[in-house]
C-alpha cells in the first residue's frame, strides 16, 4: 500500500497535468483562430459600413433602419445581403414591385464587407459554409420530391420559373449556384417564403440543391421529359395521340358499318 493510486499526491499531480495540458491546448486553439478573425472582420465591417452609407443608405437608412424607399435590414443577416447583392438585385434601382436580377456591381470582397456590416445590425442567417453546401451525400430522389412539394408551385416543375399573381415572377433557377439556392431558402426574398431549418432541415436543403443542379444539367431524373415543358405539352400529347386513336377507331367502325 506504499504507492496507492488514491494517494492524494498522485491525484494532485494527475489533476495538475490535465489542467496544464488543457490550458496549453486552449491557448493554442485560441491564438490560432480568434485574434485573426476578429482583426479581419473589424476592418471588413468598417469597409462594409462605408460602402453601405454610400450605396445603400439612401433607401435603407444610415443605420439600416429602413426608409419609405426600402425595408429595414436589421436582422436580415449576411445571407440575405450576399444573395441580394451577388444576384445584382441590390442596390435597388428605385421603387418597384420586384428588384430585377442583373449583373452584380460589387465585387466579392465588397459583398463580403457589406454582408459583414449588416450582420452586425442584428442576428440573422449567416452565409452558408462550404460544409453546408456539400451535396455529395444528398439524396436525389428525395430532393425531387421536396422540390415538387415546396418549390415547383412557383418555380415550375422544371425549375424554369413562372409568373405569380400581382405581376410578380418566380425566376428560373437554371443559373443559380448552390450558395444562392441555399441563401434564397434561408432568407426568403420578396414573395418567397423562408424555409427555416425546422421546416426544411439542412439535409433536405442539400437534397433540393442536388436536384436543381441535376435539372440544370438537363438530365431527366425520371420518366419521359416531353421537352420538360410541363402540363401543357403533356396535355397536348394526350390530345393528339389520344384523339388520333379515337378518330381511327371511329373511322374503322364507320368503314365496317358500310
Ligand atoms: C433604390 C432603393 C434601394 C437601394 C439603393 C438599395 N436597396 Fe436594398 N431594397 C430596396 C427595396 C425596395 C427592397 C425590397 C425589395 C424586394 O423585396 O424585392 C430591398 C431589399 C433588400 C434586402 C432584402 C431584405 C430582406 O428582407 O431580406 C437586402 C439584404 C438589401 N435590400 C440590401 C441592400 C444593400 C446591401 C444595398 C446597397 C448595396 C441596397 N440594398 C440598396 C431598395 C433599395
Ligand atoms: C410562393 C412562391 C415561391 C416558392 C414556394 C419558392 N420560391 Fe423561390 N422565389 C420566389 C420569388 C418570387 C423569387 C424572386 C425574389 C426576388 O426577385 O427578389 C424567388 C427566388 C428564388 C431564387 C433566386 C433565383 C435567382 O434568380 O437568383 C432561388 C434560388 C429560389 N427562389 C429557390 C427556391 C427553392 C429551392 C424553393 C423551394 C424550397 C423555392 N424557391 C420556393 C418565389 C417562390
Amino acid at each position: 500500500m506504499a504507492l496507492s493510486r488514491r494517494h492524494p499526491a498522485v491525484l494532485a499531480t494527475v489533476i495538475g497535468v490535465a489542467l496544464g495540458t488543457m490550458g496549453i491546448a486552449y491557448a493554442a486553439v485560441d491564438s490560432s483562430t480568434k485574434p485573426k478573425t476578429t482583426l479581419v472582420s473589424q476592418t471588413q465591417v468598417e469597409e462594409g459600413k462605408a460602402l453601405f452609407i454610400e450605396g445603400c443608405s439612401s433607401c435603407h437608412g444610415l443605420a439600416g433602419q429602413g426608409t419609405s424607399d426600402g425595408p429595414s435590414l436589421i436582422g436580415v443577416g449576411a445571407a440575405s445581403v450576399d444573395f441580394q447583392v451577388s444576384t445584382g438585385r441590390m442596390p435597388g434601382v428605385g421603387p418597384g414591385i420586384q428588384a430585377p436580377k442583373k449583373k452584380a456591381i460589387y465585387n466579392e470582397t465588397e459583398i463580403a464587407a457589406l454582408a459583414a456590416y449588416v450582420a452586425t445590425l442584428g442576428p440573422g442567417p449567416a452565409i452558408p459554409t462550404a460544409e453546408l453546401l456539400d451535396t455529395s451525400g444528398a439524396e436525389l430522389a428525395l430532393g425531387g420530391e421536396l422540390f415538387r412539394t415546396n418549390c415547383a408551385q412557383c418555380h415550375g416543375v422544371s425549375g424554369r420559373g413562372g409568373a405569380l399573381s400581382e405581376g410578380g415572377v418566380a425566376p428560373s433557377l437554371m443559373d443559380s449556384d448552390a450558395k444562392n439556392i441555399y441563401q434564397a431558402m434561408i432568407s426568403g426574398p420578396q414573395n418567397m417564403p423562408v424555409f427555416s431549418d425546422t421546416t426544411l432541415p439542412v439535409e433536405d436543403k442539400q437534397a433540393i440543391i442536388a436536384y436543381i443542379e441535376q435539372l440544370q444539367k438537363g438530365e431527366n431524373p425520371g420518366g419521359n421529359g416531353l421537352g420538360r415543358l410541363g402540363p401543357v405539352t403533356e396535355g397536348l400529347f394526350i390530345w393528339v395521340v389520344g384523339l388520333g386513336a379515337l378518330l381511327a377507331v371511329a373511322i374503322w367502325i364507320g368503314a365496317k358499318a358500310k
